[in-house]
């Protein structure tokens, strides 16, 4: 397994509407593991192929969550779950909406509440290639929703004012600048 680089904005394969994956292979295994790691260390809770530079529909998810503890009881470490959605494709969603405050691996340290349907419906490959559907709610809703919109090269950023998405992006662009000028000094 390998860490992949994570492409960030304004590159503009993030803009790119990524390609059906045609086989579950060997090699998209590789990619699906190399994902997981990259997502892990960065560390983020989903990971869309694009991100890495690989414009396939492939998106992972992990919340990491810790196992439910009874009422009083202390929480304990976080547990690893990981979720595999290739070709994933939303359905239908809820007419009730919730707000989150979102954050993308590609746009680093930036963050907004944004608004979207409460619940979905999606239908997906699994990593075995089999044919899943389910329903999603709470974080899982909001963190697939966040994924597919990278497969159609859409950010969280796209749903604020101009004004604010172009703050963003500078933002991002000036704190990499800062860092790598870090780096000579
Ligand atoms: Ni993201």
């Amino acid at each position: 397994m390998s860490l992949l680089p994570i492409i960030e904005v304004p590159d503009p394969l993030l803009r790119a509407s990524s390609a059906p994956v045609e086989r579950v292979d060997d090699e998209l295994q590789r990619l699906i593991a190399d994902m997981f790691e990259t997502m892990y260390e960065a560390p983020g809770i989903g990971l869309a192929a694009v991100q890495v530079a690989v414009p396939r529909r492939l998106v992972i998810i992990d919340l990491q969550d810790p196992d439910p503890v009874p009422e009083g009881e202390e929480e304990g470490p976080p547990v690893k779950r990981p979720h595999v959605f290739i070709n994933p494709e939303i359905v239908s969603n809820s007419d009730a909406r919730k707000s989150y405050n979102e954050g993308c691996l590609s746009i680093p340290e930036q963050y907004a509440e944004i608004e979207r349907p409460d619940t979905v419906r999606a239908r997906w490959l699994d990593a075995d290639g089999k044919q899943r559907e389910g329903e999603f709610d709470g974080l899982m809703s909001v963190c697939l929703q966040h994924e597919v919109d990278h497969l159609n090269g859409v950010l969280f950023i796209d749903y604020l004012s101009r004004l604010k998405r172009d703050m963003i992006v500078k933002k991002v662009v000036k704190s990499r600048k800062d860092k790598a000028k870090a780096a000579i000094l």
